[in-house]
């Protein structure tokens, strides 16, 4: 068979929904509790404010709540889905997968449902591997959400992480179409990193006792300046290479949807790239980092700037450490 002659079948995003909790914490907030400033945070950050989830609530109430939005904007049928990937470092439990716990709450009982741990990498893997279930044709409609309570692992006097992160869920339905959606992606790790950003404490290598309960190590921790450095790097380097190796060039591109994790790292991504000017999309001034929820969020936002056709580039950098770029034709 003369496999140049098939028609290339797309896993497109046909629907989109989010969820951000009503709690705001403030930079005045963090005055309060830690050696900081307002005008500090602003200035290296970018950040004004995040959103920090209730107590009594997990991740699985976010994703519910962001996969309700989306049916219902969209008038979507919850019985069509036939995968559900959840992309989370912060699973309600350890196990069952958040993902199960996400399907019973939707009253989906016979649902393919799996987590997916790629920090704030994993929506971009999960979205790769939700279009390759499409593009094999064994799933039809296929929910990729990207969800974290990352609140409750931040030490809330710890100046070096409090000031950046926040909680939220974001979401996307893939469909097969013929005439576009993930067009490529290129998506890699690096586990040497792991010792510059990580939550230590918890796993089967170092399970919760009363001491660890008590120490830093249960917290997120990073060298902030060093994965700094490595983001701007390994996002820039993502997105040529996807663009290289599409023959298209930086112009071709309508939006750029980076990681929220610093508008400093947004901003020095977008010069090494050489995006135009108005191209780069943001949302960190108000949700600030919200780990695997950051860049449907960012889309979600801005979906009525988006045109059918735009080309769109997605690109992380998180823990692992784990990065890529993802390149699509918008189709909702
Ligand atoms: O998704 C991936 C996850 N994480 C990231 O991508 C985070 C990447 N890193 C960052 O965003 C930045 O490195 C931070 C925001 C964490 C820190 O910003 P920075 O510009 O790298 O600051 P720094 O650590 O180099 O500190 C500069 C100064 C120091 O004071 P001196 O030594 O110059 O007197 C710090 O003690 O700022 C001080 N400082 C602060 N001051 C007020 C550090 N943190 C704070 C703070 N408030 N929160």
């Amino acid at each position: 068979m003369n496999t140049s002659l098939q028609t290339r079948l797309f896993a497109a995003i046909t629907a989109i929904g989010g969820y951000v909790p009503q709690n705001r914490r403030t930079n005045n907030d963090l005055e309060k509790v830690c050696d900081t400033s307002n005008e500090w945070i602003i200035k290296r950050t970018g950040i004004k404010e995040r959103r920090i989830l209730e107590e009594d609530l997990a991740t699985s109430d976010m994703a519910v709540r962001a996969i309700l939005n989306m049916v219902q904007a969209y008038n979507k049928d919850l019985q069509d889905i036939d995968a559900l990937i959840v992309a989370t470092s912060t699973p309600d439990m350890l196990m069952p997968a958040t993902a199960n716990i996400i399907a019973e709450k939707l009253g989906l009982k016979s649902v393919w449902a799996f987590d997916m741990n790629a920090a704030c990498s994993g929506f971009l893997y999960a979205l790769d591997m939700g279009a390759s279930l499409i593009e094999t044709k064994r799933y039809q409609n296929v929910l990729v959400v990207g969800a974290d309570n990352i609140s409750t692992y931040v030490n809330e006097q710890d100046r070096s992480t409090n000031i950046l992160f926040g909680d939220g869920a974001g979401v996307v339905w893939l469909e097969a179409s013929l005439e576009g959606g993930i067009m490529d992606a290129y998506l890699r790790s690096n586990g040497s990193g792991r010792e510059f950003l990580n939550i230590e404490a918890g796993g089967s290598l170092y399970p919760l006792d009363k001491e660890l309960m008590s120490s830093e190590r249960r917290y997120l921790r990073q060298d902030g300046k060093a994965v700094f450095k490595q983001a701007v790097q390994s996002m820039s380097d993502a997105c040529l290479h996807v663009l290289e190796k599409n023959n298209l060039t930086i112009d071709d591109v309508s939006w750029l949807v980076p990681h929220q994790a610093n508008q400093r790292i947004i901003d020095a991504v977008g010069r090494s790239i050489n995006i135009a000017e108005g191209k780069t999309l943001s949302n960190i001034e108000y949700l600030g980092n919200t780990i695997a929820a950051t860049i449907p969020l960012c889309i979600w936002e801005n979906i009525k700037r988006m045109k059918t056709g735009d080309l769109v580039m997605l690109t992380a950098f998180g823990a692992g450490f784990s990065w890529g770029a993802s390149l699509l034709r918008w189709m909702a």
